[in-house]
Parts: C-alpha cells; sequence; structure tokens
C-alpha cells in the first residue's frame, strides 16, 4: 500500500478497551492507509484472543488493516513496542497507548506536521503551551515532572516531553540504531541516541483510564534510572568517539595539505632539474615536473596521510589513475572559480587564487579520501 503509516499499539491486560480504541482509530484515520499492529505479551485478562476474534469477524477494508503480534513473556514495554516496529511496514510510524489517555484525533494531526514541517519526530505533548493532565494524583503528577527534568537537563534531551508514550517518527530514523529498551521509555531512548534530529511537538491532553489499572509500578522508577545511567554513559561514550573523529579527520586534512605543499617543491625541482641537466624544451620539463609532483604526492599520501600500507599492484594503480583524475578536475576548478571571481564578482586576483585553491584543495582531499582511498568522509 502506498504511503502506508503503521500504528504500534502495545497491551497488557486491556480486554475493555482495546477493540473500543481499534474502531476509534480507524475512524479518525479515514483517509489514511494505515495498519494497526497490537502487540500483546500475553495478557491474562483474554485480551490476545479478543483482538485475534475481532480480525476474524470484521471485514478488513483497503485502507485499513490489522494485525497482532502475540509475544510469550512481557519484558517491559519498550521491547513490546520495537518487537511492533521491527515488523510495520509504513515508513511512518505512530507509537500510542490502549486505553483512550492518547486521545486518537491527536494522530491527523501528528501525521500532518510531519508532512508539513517534514521533521523527524512529532511527540504529542502534555508540557508545551495546550497540553496537560487529567485524573492523575499530585505523587504521579511530580514523579513525570521531575523525571522530565532529569531527562532535559542529565541527558540534554531538547524536547518539553521527552516521557510521552504518544508519538510518531520517520523509521529510517532508527535504522542504525540498537536499543537497550530497558522499562517504558522508548522514546526518551530514540531522542538520546539520534542526536540532530528535527522535533515537532504538538500539545493534547492525557487523561487517565476508564477501564483497567495503570501497569507503572514502583519497578518503573528504578527501571528509569537504570535506562537514565545507561543513556548517560551513551552520551558520554558518543561524545568522546566524536571528539576522536574530529581529532582524526583533522589531522589527516593537515597531512594531505603538507603533502600538497611539498608537491610544489617536486614539481618545482623536477622542472628545474630536467630542464638544465638534460637540456630538455621548458614545457616538456613542466609537464615531468607535474608528473613528478602527482607521483610523490600520491605515494605520501597513501602511505603518510591515509596509512595505506597494501601495495598490491592492482589496487595501487586504480588508486593512482584516481588521484591523477580528481587531482586533474580538482586543477580545473580551481581555474574555473579563479576566472569566476575575477570576472564576475570583482574581486583581487590574489584573493581570488586564495579561495579557490582553498576550495579546490578541500574537496579534493574529500573527494580522495572517500573515493580514492576508500574512507568515511568523517574521521
Ligand atoms: N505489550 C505490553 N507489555 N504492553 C504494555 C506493557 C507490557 O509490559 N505495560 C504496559 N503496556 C501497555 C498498556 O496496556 C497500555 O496500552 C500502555 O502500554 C501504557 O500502559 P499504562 O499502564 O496505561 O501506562 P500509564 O498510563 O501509567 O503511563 C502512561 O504515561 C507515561 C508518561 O508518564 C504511558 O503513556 C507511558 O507510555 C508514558 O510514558
Ligand atoms: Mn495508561
Amino acid at each position: 500500500m502506498e504511503n502506508q503509516i503503521s500504528i504500534i499499539v502495545p497491551t497488557y491486560n486491556e480486554a475493555e478497551n482495546i477493540c473500543d480504541i481499534i474502531k476509534s482509530i480507524k475512524s479518525n484515520l479515514s483517509e489514511v492507509n494505515a495498519e494497526i499492529i497490537v502487540v500483546d505479551d500475553d495478557s491474562p485478562d483474554g485480551t490476545g484472543t479478543i483482538v485475534d476474534e475481532y480480525i476474524q469477524s470484521t471485514i478488513q477494508n483497503d485502507r485499513h488493516s490489522v494485525s497482532i503480534i502475540h509475544r510469550k513473556n512481557r519484558n517491559g514495554l519498550s521491547a513490546a513496542i520495537l518487537n511492533g516496529v521491527e515488523n510495520s511496514k509504513g515508513e511512518v510510524v505512530v507509537v500510542m497507548d490502549s486505553d483512550f489517555s492518547h486521545p486518537p484525533d491527536v494522530i491527523p494531526k501528528m501525521l500532518d506536521k510531519i508532512e508539513k514541517t517534514q521533521c523527524d519526530v512529532v511527540i504529542a505533548s502534555r508540557y508545551v503551551q495546550g497540553g496537560g493532565i487529567e485524573g492523575w494524583p499530585v505523587k504521579r503528577k511530580l514523579i513525570s515532572k521531575a523525571a522530565t527534568e532529569i531527562a532535559k537537563k542529565g541527558l540534554g534531551v531538547k524536547a518539553n516531553d521527552p516521557m510521552s508514550g504518544f508519538f510518531a517518527f520517520k523509521k529510517n530514523l532508527i535504522k542504525n540504531i540498537s536499543f537497550d529498551a530497558i522499562g517504558y521509555k522508548m522514546l526518551l531512548e530514540l531522542l538520546v541516541k539520534t542526536a540532530d534530529v528535527n522535533i515537532q511537538e504538538i500539545p493534547y491532553t492525557f487523561t487517565d483510564r476508564k477501564f483497567g489499572t495503570s501497569k507503572l509500578g514502583s519497578s518503573t522508577i528504578l527501571d528509569y534510572c537504570k535506562s537514565v545511567w545507561k543513556l548517560y554513559r551513551y552520551g558520554k561514550e558518543a561524545a568522546k568517539k566524536e571528539r576522536r573523529l574530529s581529532v582524526k579527520f583533522l589531522s589527516k586534512a593537515a597531512r594531505f595539505f603538507t603533502v600538497g605543499a611539498s608537491g610544489l617543491g617536486v614539481n618545482y625541482l623536477a622542472s628545474i632539474l630536467f630542464s638544465t641537466s638534460l637540456d630538455l624544451w621548458y614545457i616538456h620539463s613542466t609537464i615531468i615536473g607535474i608528473l613528478f609532483a602527482i607521483t610523490s604526492n600520491f605515494f605520501l599520501h597513501k602511505y603518510w596521510t591515509f596509512g595505506d600500507r597494501d601495495f598490491s599492484l592492482k589496487r595501487t594503480v586504480l588508486q593512482y589513475t584516481k588521484f591523477a583524475g580528481f587531482s586533474s578536475i580538482s586543477g580545473l576548478v580551481q581555474i574555473g572559480m579563479v576566472y569566476y571571481f575575477v570576472n564576475e564578482f570583482n574581486l583581487l586576483y590574489p584573493v581570488s587564487l586564495v579561495l579557490a585553491v582553498g576550495t579546490a584543495a578541500f574537496s579534493n582531499f574529500i573527494v580522495n579520501k572517500k573515493w580514492t582511498f576508500n574512507e568515511k568522509v568523517w574521521g
């Protein structure tokens, strides 16, 4: 189905709620292709069977499909949600509770937001202007607030309601993340492990459930502390790694430019040598000088700049060809840029030269790093 979205609804003992919530989701998404995936952890109250019967007895229409994942063991809400996500087909995934605390009429607004802003994550938020909580005792409100502050200050999360259980995201966002999935906080883990994502929040009012009871117990607080600790360590590690990568990148760039500068010397010396000692025509000497410089640059880059010690013939020739090719293109780019700067922008020649040499050398570095020596650009 084209442009399908997936709605993940975890359940544990939601016999009174589950059919109504499915119907309500469907009626709020009459214009949208959606699959609803219920993830049930073998609820003792028979929620799983109720959903099986619902699926058998309803005629599935073109827009909506309902399926259920039966899990044998109960090992946390995050784990259940992830299981649903792994089995989803949509590019956009919505996660929500099954007990009507998360009003289904907010879903279309979330989808709208993703479409209009092209953001990666939409959080239905209790803690932005216009949002709120109804029916919770003061104690629970306080715990929720405290947990939220810890996440914002301690983990540097840039959302007002990182504890929300009601959110939507683009699935490709999480393809490189490995989740620990401890406890309840799938969204928090997602936010910590995806730096620099575009997050949007829309207000909603959380209303406490009418049927059944909350599954959040005292162990939830312990789980939360564990996961905050893990995520904190994760953040520290990631920052360290990032620093190491930038040091690597800069030192390689420095070596690349040093070798480049040495090439000028080789170029000059070789040209002079050939024209004086062998008495060659000066144009020929210049060409030989350039070839010498390209060759010495290549071997220095291979051995020193990028630390590549594999000198097998085929590999080396291929790399040499690519390097010579990219360097020539970079030379042409440089000429083009100088011309453009001087003629179109009326810049002084020395200024134009600096800009053009800088840009050409830098792009030459990147291109060779990536395609000649097959490294990642960053690092
Ligand atoms: N499959 C599965 N396994 N589902 C579970 C489990 C589990 O172990 N535990 C809870 N659920 C389901 C419930 O059936 C419900 O649909 C949803 O997850 C939320 O559980 P509730 O027990 O209703 O949680 P809550 O209302 O106290 O907490 C809500 O607010 C928190 C924010 O303070 C939830 O929305 C949380 O996700 C949210 O973080
Ligand atoms: Mn609830």
